[in-house]
């Protein structure tokens, strides 16, 4: 990642942090721009501009930089329900639609990101799209067992599908267990037809088509820091 990519994601990741308050239960996305916000979710708790807030992590990679960091955690368990989660994406569409899933914890992400009154996604504006799988493939989650069953589901769906590999050319293995099918559609123009029929496979445990579930958008980019909010 370049510096100045970096720098855009800090920016966007410190504004949201704007919207944590105290007392508030806090989702903690996963990947690189969020690791921004848990950082200075730190600085303002050690400063003591900030106080109560508990983290809920959406990976376990999340988890050891919060713990590292000293964000006071608990689990979605312990708190069902959410205040605010702050997340990244891969692509984002002009209604605040998400492909999520690039660094495979599209499930935790999505049940954390139901669970919470406001969702609040940051990203620098690299990620903005005209449509979903314009730039970015979607990761669909599968059990192992029968997994090459899936694949041949989704190319029938018309998708380029890929079992994802982690860095040693190994399967990718998520949280839960599974595995990572990445699937090039090219545009979508029809996400939600797209997301029922993922929903419907038995295998398919969950994919990275987050529909509706935005509340706000955070861009940083060259004209600076822009905050949308879903029109309800
Ligand atoms: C993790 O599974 C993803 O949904 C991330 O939120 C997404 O890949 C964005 O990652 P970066 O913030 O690292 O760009």
């Amino acid at each position: 990642m370049n510096k100045n990519t970096q720098n855009l994601k800090e920016q966007a990741a410190v504004r949201a942090v704007e919207f944590v308050k105290p007392g508030m239960v806090v989702g903690l996305g996963h990947g690189t721009t969020t690791i921004f916000a848990v950082r200075r979710i730190a600085e303002l708790l050690q400063a003591g501009g900030l106080k109560n807030i508990l983290g809920v992590p959406c990976s376990i990679q999340v988890e050891k930089e919060a713990q590292h960091v000293g964000i006071p955690l608990a689990t979605l368990e312990e708190h069902p329900v959410i205040d605010l989660t702050i997340d990244g994406a891969d692509e984002v569409d002009p209604n605040l639609d998400l492909i999520k899933g690039g660094g495979g914890a599209l499930l935790r992400e999505k049940i954390i990101a139901q669970a919470s009154r406001r969702e609040i996604i940051v990203v620098d504006e690299s990620k903005l799209s005209p449509a979903l799988g314009t730039r970015w493939a979607v990761p669909v989650e599968v059990v192992p067992f029968g997994w090459r069953t899936q694949a041949l589901y989704l190319e029938s769906l018309g998708a380029d599908v890929k079992l994802r590999q982690d860095e040693n050319k190994k399967t990718f293995t998520t949280d839960q267990g599974n595995m990572i099918l990445d699937c090039q559609f090219g545009p979508l123009l029809q996400p939600a037809e797209l997301a029922a029929k993922l929903n419907a496979r038995t295998g398919i445990v969950e994919h990275g088509l987050f529909l509706g579930l935005a509340t706000d958008l955070i861009i940083a980019g060259a004209e600076g820091v822009r905050h949308i909010e879903r029109t309800k």
